[in-house]
């Protein structure tokens, strides 16, 4: 991972692909040397969800946690004119015309995104409204496929009411791997002013929180502003990092009182492994 982080930071750009996927803002796919796929994500005037600081600062915060949901990001500053070129040569009419009007400056050359490690042979993966109602109801009974995958979404309402993610419900923002675990992607709606719809919507999500688990517990446990300043400082603001912890202090809470009300019925079954 070291590796591949540095790579994305500085490692020389083999090759720049207009991203073909459908959607709402601009991607690019990269080769950077010696041999890493690399997703980019540029910061777009227009769309508040395409903070690269997001992505980054969802990757840290998961990492920090000691889980690995996340593909690993970085904040990189491309040169705008060498991306220009390549959608004239290769990119749609509209993501060309889009990449001028939503994301190059007349100012500067500079390109501002998020570089993500490609999650090679992963799959897009939406939960059904079943699984998402079993995850939901702590009685209901769980196949072993279910158990892993309710693992890894419980996580995912964690570290999304963790970073104040409004956007994991939208479509195309969760991979499956070819290990059947699931991958969070699209972070860059995280962090950012709290605003009423967004606390709303958040605290709405914690109904599929249904399920406790010590390690999730000793794992929110663990935050401290000092270790959270550390991880992420240079990417979140302090007021940022500042409502991570109060967020947190929510988690906590609604996972001691699941454990109180409910200890062992309701906790999920499994121990498993970061992915
Ligand atoms: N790191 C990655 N590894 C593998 N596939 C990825 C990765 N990141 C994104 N993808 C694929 O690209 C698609 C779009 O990526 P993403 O969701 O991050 O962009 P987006 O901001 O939602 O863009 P849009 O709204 O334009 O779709 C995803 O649905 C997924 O299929
Ligand atoms: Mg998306």
């Amino acid at each position: 991972m070291a590796d591949a982080l540095d790579a994305m930071a500085t490692g020389r750009i083999l090759s720049i692909i207009p991203g073909n996927t459908s959607g709402r803002t601009v991607k690019v796919n990269l080769v950077v040397a010696p041999n890493w796929y690399v997703f980019f994500k540029p910061r777009h005037r227009v769309h508040l969800f395409t903070r690269p600081q997001g992505e980054v600062g969802a990757f840290r915060l998961n990492r920090l946690l000691g889980m690995n949901h996340v593909p690993p990001a970085v904040v990189r500053t491309l040169d705008g004119s060498v991306i220009h070129s390549a959608f004239k040569r290769r990119g749609t009419p509209e993501r060309l015309e889009q990449l001028q009007r939503e994301v190059l400056s007349p100012a500067t050359d500079d390109l501002t995104g998020a570089l993500l490690l490609w999650v090679q042979g992963a799959r897009n993966f939406e939960p059904s409204p079943a699984l998402l109602g079993r995850m939901g109801d702590a009685g209901a009974r769980l196949s072993p496929a279910e158990e892993v995958l309710i693992w890894d979404l419980s996580w995912m309402v964690i570290l999304d009411h963790l970073t104040n993610n409004y956007d994991r419900h939208t479509g195309g923002n969760i991979l499956r791997a070819k290990s059947g675990r699931l991958v969070f992607i699209d972070n860059g709606a995280a962090f950012g002013p709290d605003r009423d719809w967004k606390a709303a919507r958040r605290k709405d999500l914690l109904r599929l929180l249904a399920r406790h688990h010590p390690a999730f517990t000793a794992a929110l446990r663990r935050l401290s502003p000092r270790v959270m300043a550390a991880c992420a400082g240079d990417v979140l603001s302090a007021r940022d990092l500042d409502e991570v912890l109060s967020r947190r202090d929510e988690l906590v809470e609604h996972l001691a009182a699941l454990e109180r009300k409910c200890p062992t019925d309701c906790r999920i079954p499994r121990e498993l492994e970061a992915p």
